[in-house]
């Protein structure tokens, strides 16, 4: 794995913990459209509070994160697997995840085009991807974009949109939903 740029999420991990323990997963249970028999991938999970959440409608869950910090909660939740790894280069051979989730992490990916073909590579046919990410056409998001560049995240934020493409081209079917909260859904079947 290459060296990752500055982890401000092993600062932070124990506050987020705190803070986030658990996360409300009916959307994101809906869109994964659970349960399955099949393994569910969290992709940037941090303290696995997304998989904790979905743990019981899979056959299994592994969270995968870069920051050691975070994933240390991850790894005590019952029934998670954690792997220290990158999106960008995900330690799974192809097609072996039913559902993959990634929530409020996109943005982080440092090289999101290279995470975006790993995440669709081991995907498995018939797969469900969903993708939760603050959607930047809204302009309370660009103030949340513009502090984290004040905080020197190197985050990037795309719209949803070109997010879809990097799918799209891959072969994916792909839909962006949109509701009364500032995030935005990208829904992609392989
Ligand atoms: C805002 S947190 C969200 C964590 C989790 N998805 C949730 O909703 O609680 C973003 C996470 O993305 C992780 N992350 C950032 N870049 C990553 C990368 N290239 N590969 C894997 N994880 C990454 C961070 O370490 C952090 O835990």
């Amino acid at each position: 794995m290459p060296k990752p740029p500055f982890d401000h999420f092993k600062l932070i991990a124990p506050l987020y913990e705190a803070l986030t323990h658990r996360m409300p997963v009916e959307k994101v249970r809906k869109h994964l459209e659970l349960p399955t028999e099949g393994w569910l991938l969290d992709a940037g999970g941090g303290t696995g509070r997304v998989a904790a959440g979905l743990r019981s409608e899979v056959g299994g869950a592994v969270v995968v994160d870069y920051s050691e910090g975070m994933l240390r909660y991850a790894g005590r939740k019952p029934g998670i697997r954690a792997v220290r790894a990158a999106a960008e280069f995900l330690p799974f051979a192809a097609d072996t995840f039913q559902r993959i989730v990634v929530v409020d992490a996109f943005h982080h990916f440092h090289d999101q085009e290279e995470a975006a073909k790993e995440l669709w590579r081991v995907l498995a046919p018939g797969g469900r991807l969903v993708i939760e990410e603050p959607d930047v056409t809204r302009w309370l998001v660009k103030l949340i974009a513009l502090m984290e560049k004040i905080l020197l995240m190197r985050s990037r934020f795309y719209p949803p949109e070109t997010i879809a493409r990097m799918f799209r081209s891959q072969g994916g079917q792909v839909e962006v939903l949109r509701g009364d909260t500032i995030s935005a859904w990208i829904i992609i079947k392989k």
